[in-house]
């Protein structure tokens, strides 16, 4: 039988998947770390670019890209639907999908 949760974060680090509760105003890194998702990160502040993921599901339930995610991302990334973990932050409840996916 499956379950089905109306609202959550599937996160999908280099190994694990795990689909979690989401908590507004948390990043989607923050959510990765509080449930050990192996999520690829170092600064945490949108510089380093390693925590970079695609949004394949529910975007709309996210912040709008910040200065440093324009600044670290080309605009086709974005508009492709890929955001830095670090600062993409849960604005409302609802189904997200999010691949960790560095550059290397
Ligand atoms: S952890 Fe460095 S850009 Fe997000």
């Amino acid at each position: 039988m499956k379950f089905v949760i109306a609202s959550s974060v599937q996160l999908m680090g280099r190994t694990v998947t795990k689909s979690v509760e989401p908590k507004l105003g948390v990043s989607i890194l923050q959510h990765a770390i509080a449930h050990n998702v192996d999520w690829q990160h170092m600064c945490t502040r949108g510089t380093c670019a390693r925590c970079r993921c695609i949004i394949e599901e529910g975007a709309e339930h996210l912040e709008e890209p910040t200065k440093a995610e324009h600044a670290r991302l080309d605009p086709e990334e974005i508009e492709e639907g890929y955001r830095l973990g670090c600062q993409a932050i849960v604005k409302s409840s609802g189904q997200i999908t999010a691949r960790n996916k560095t550059y290397f």
